[in-house]
């Protein structure tokens, strides 16, 4: 039954993820009347089942590998380390529960009415909602689709939520799995492989390229891969799994490497092959709103569909798909609505892979600025050469800076490193201040510090790096 509501909005956000949610904040600060229909949860795919619970499950693994593996070398004695599980993972729930409640309080406090339901676009100025309490027709002036992405379904690989799953599962195993096969080496596949590897399960990878992470500097992948092998995962490149089998509860993958078909078995198998767009029942088709060949919404410079008054951003409409990528897209779509300049540097937005060590980084990569045409140089500074690194006894990885040979404009930074998510900020910082290469070498970092390492790398590019 269809009721009539006449409250009219100024913007309607379809999605109250980090994009969605932090847009319509700012248009409720710009003074803009707003809701935000969600049809899950505020927080979106990020503080409910990806970066946030993710991070709380890295952190607990890690202390729980340390205390294992590296406490008896500080001299510190702890007997039997074992594992609680259970409170390992409420505890994951606790901070994923305060920090959505958050956002709840964020809406309020800013007059946002957050509703939960199922949103489509009737019309350019009306989204009906099917909430709990019936289906509300609300009209506003401007929507705003920020209706993010989903895990990718492999062919043959269907999702039965115990056996094949994608990430959302995958951060609730209980019993920690024996062997866990986990398809793709990318951000998901290495951040919940390493989860599940400190806690215990046999983590064994099916990646299609040739290295983990196939977009990133490979210099500083491949001592990735060297030091999650190191760590006790296995990979398997070159393979492309094709389908799997429950057979007694074991899944039988059956994969392809080269001309040779072979099969891997495991108790439990992640797949985490990519995200799709989410845009099923938005009735976009029907509205006139745009989507290119791979079901991306299609938007101009302005994050404008094809429809005037209806905008998008993050996720779903490609590039990026990182929660302040999307925040930052959803800043700027309403600055724009309100006639200011709204504005995202695509070219400073940072990617942090949460292993250990971390893999951080911001602008071009060595062979990304040369494919620009760019002179560049290169200077690199290994971390087993920084103080603050080898009081902690983290001292793997290295900071790489390319410049513009011509101009020492800095292009881009690649951290390896414990703490490179904190690390890489000055770099964006600076990326986005236009700095040189020069500017950071002589820019004075506390001692004894990991962004030391930072410094040290920018001074090495004038090869005049004073501690290796
Ligand atoms: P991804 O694109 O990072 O990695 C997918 C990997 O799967 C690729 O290496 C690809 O070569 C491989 N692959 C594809 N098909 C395959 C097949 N049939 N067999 C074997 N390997 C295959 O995608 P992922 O890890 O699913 O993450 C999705 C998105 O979520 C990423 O784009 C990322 O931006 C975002 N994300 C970001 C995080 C962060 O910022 N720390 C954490 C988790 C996700």
């Amino acid at each position: 039954m269809s009721e009539a509501n006449n409250s009219a909005y100024d913007l309607i956000v379809i999605g109250a993820g980090p994009g969605g949610y932090v847009a319509a904040i700012r248009a409720a600060q710009l003074g803009m009347r707003v809701a935000c229909v969600d049809r899950a949860y505020f927080g979106g795919t990020c503080l409910n089942v990806g970066c946030i619970p993710s991070k709380a499950l890295l952190d607990s693994s890690h202390r729980f590998w340390e205390a294992k593996n590296k406490f008896s070398h500080h001299g510190i004695k702890v007997g039997d380390v074992s594992l609680d599980l259970p409170t390992l993972l409420s505890r994951k729930d606790q901070v994923v529960r305060q920090l959505t409640g958050g956002v709840g309080y964020l809406f309020k406090k800013n007059k946002v009415d957050g509703i939960i339901g199922q949103g489509r676009i009737v019309s350019p100025d009306t989204v009906e909602v099917k909430a709990a309490d019936g289906t509300k027709t609300l009209k506003s002036k401007r929507i705003l689709i920020a209706t993010g992405s989903a895990p990718t379904e492999l062919p043959g690989l269907a999702f039965d939520g115990k056996f094949i799953v994608g990430s959302t599962e995958a951060l609730s195993f209980n019993p920690v799995p024996q062997r866990l096969l986990v398809i793709g080496a990318g951000y998901i596949g290495l951040e919940l492989g390493s989860v599940w590897s400190r806690l215990g399960s046999k983590v064994h990878f099916l990646e299609f390229t040739q290295s983990v992470l196939p977009l990133m500097d490979a210099e500083l992948s491949s001592q990735l891969h060297r030091m999650l092998e190191k760590q006790g995962m296995t990979f398997q490149f070159g393979a492309a799994a094709q389908k799997a089998e429950v057979k007694d509860g074991k899944v039988h993958v059956t994969y392809k490497s080269g001309d040779k078909t072979d099969v891997e078995v495991a108790d439990r198998v992640l797949v985490a092959t990519g995200r799709r767009p989410v845009t099923d029942g938005l009735g976009l088709k029907e509205v006139g709103v745009q989507l290119d060949p791979r079901g991306y919404v299609k938007i101009d410079d302005h994050f404008a569909t094809a429809v005037p008054g209806i905008y998008a951003i993050g996720d779903v409409v490609g590039g990026l798909m990182l929660a302040h990528k999307a925040e930052e897209e959803g800043i700027a779509a309403v600055e724009v609505m309100a006639g200011m300049a709204g504005h995202v540097n695509y070219r400073t937005i940072p990617g942090v892979v949460y292993t250990h060590p971390e893999l951080a980084t911001v602008g071009l990569t060595e062979a990304e600025a040369k494919k620009e045409g760019h002179e560049v140089n290169v200077g690199k500074f290994p971390m087993s050469a920084n103080g603050r690194a080898k009081s902690m006894d983290d001292m793997e990885g290295l900071v790489k800076i390319v410049g513009d040979a011509k101009t020492d404009r800095l292009l881009g930074v690649q951290i390896l490193a414990a703490h490179a998510s904190d690390m890489i900020a000055e770099c964006v910082m600076a990326m986005e201040m236009a700095a040189s290469v020069e500017d950071i070498a002589r820019t004075t970092h506390a001692h004894p510090t990991l962004p030391e390492a930072v410094k040290e790398a920018a001074l090495a590019v004038e090869k005049r790096a004073i501690h290796i």
